[in-house]
């Protein structure tokens, strides 16, 4: 080892911290920068796709972060000067896995050493973040659960995996505070939107996919939250963020109570 190696995995440096911390956790679903140099091996990289997605500023407002995994979203908008909440379920045999697939998921997940809350405990710890990881399934999210309003909401590649969207999304904007938004960001079927581009529709995919119950196109992506309460919603972006697994298409979203 260089002096400077061990200078890095000497017990008191953040950078050999970082690195172990890193290799302790098997199964880290987002790449995030822990330290100079230091990034979680992530399935998903969403590192270019925040800037697209999220205000420059969000200091002073309070967010929340609907199914945080890792916390990338959460991190992201703290860094933006949010207080933030980062709702998840407490193990992913609490996710609504398509009750035909769920003895596979949940066994994938084992092998793959799925540990929900366990990279966000690390990255947070090492990013001394003040995010607050709050136990909660969306479907039961209120305003006591969160202690209060928010004024700016995230919802990332959720909606797939659950049997009712428009339940999620209603719950989402209920604690939104007044003039708050709503930023979605979920795969959608190019082809389906091509076909139809006005006229919602979906991929049923529960019966034959793992883990997921909908692929929508671009106007059910519109229609959810519009059935939900939402008084609109505007593209921001399409994106194809780098993933390890499936490389999709994903579209932004920005959905206004009204
Ligand atoms: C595919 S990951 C997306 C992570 C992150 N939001 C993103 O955009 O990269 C889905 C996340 O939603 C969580 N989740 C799934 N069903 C949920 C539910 N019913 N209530 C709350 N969180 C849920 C999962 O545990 C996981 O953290």
């Amino acid at each position: 080892m260089s002096p400077a190696e061990v200078a890095e995995n000497s017990p008191g440096s953040s950078v050999g911290t970082a690195e172990r911390a890193v290799a302790d956790n098997p199964a880290w679903y987002h790449t995030i920068e822990l330290a100079p140099g230091v990034t979680t091996p992530g399935a998903v990289d969403l590192r270019d796709v925040a800037a697209k997605l999220l205000p420059e500023d969000l200091s002073g407002k309070r967010a929340l972060d609907v199914g945080t995994f890792d916390g990338f979203w959460a991190f992201e908008m703290e860094r933006r000067g949010a207080e933030v909440v980062a709702l998840d379920v407490d193990k992913v045999e609490a996710a609504e896995w398509p009750p035909a697939s769920r003895p596979e998921m949940e066994r994938r997940a084992r092998e793959w050493g799925v540990d929900l809350g366990r990279g966000f405990k690390t990255a947070s710890g090492l990013l001394g973040s003040s995010a607050r990881r709050v136990i909660c399934n969306v479907y039961d999210l209120d305003l006591e659960r969160i202690d209060g309003p928010v004024d700016f909401a995230f919802s990332g590649a959720i909606l797939l995996h659950l049997r009712d969207p428009v339940r999620a999304l209603e719950r989402v904007k209920n604690v939104l505070e007044s003039g708050g938004e709503l930023r979605l960001m979920e795969p959608v079927s190019l082809a389906l939107t091509l076909r139809a581009p006005r006229r919602p529709s979906a991929v049923f995919r529960a019966a034959d996919s793992g883990f997921g119950w909908w692929l929508p196109n671009l106007a059910t992506l519109h229609a959810w939250p519009r059935a939900a309460g939402f008084a609109s919603s505007e593209r921001i972006t399409f994106v194809r963020p780098p993933a390890r697994r499936v490389r999709q298409v994903y579209a932004g979203l920005r959905c206004i109570p009204g």
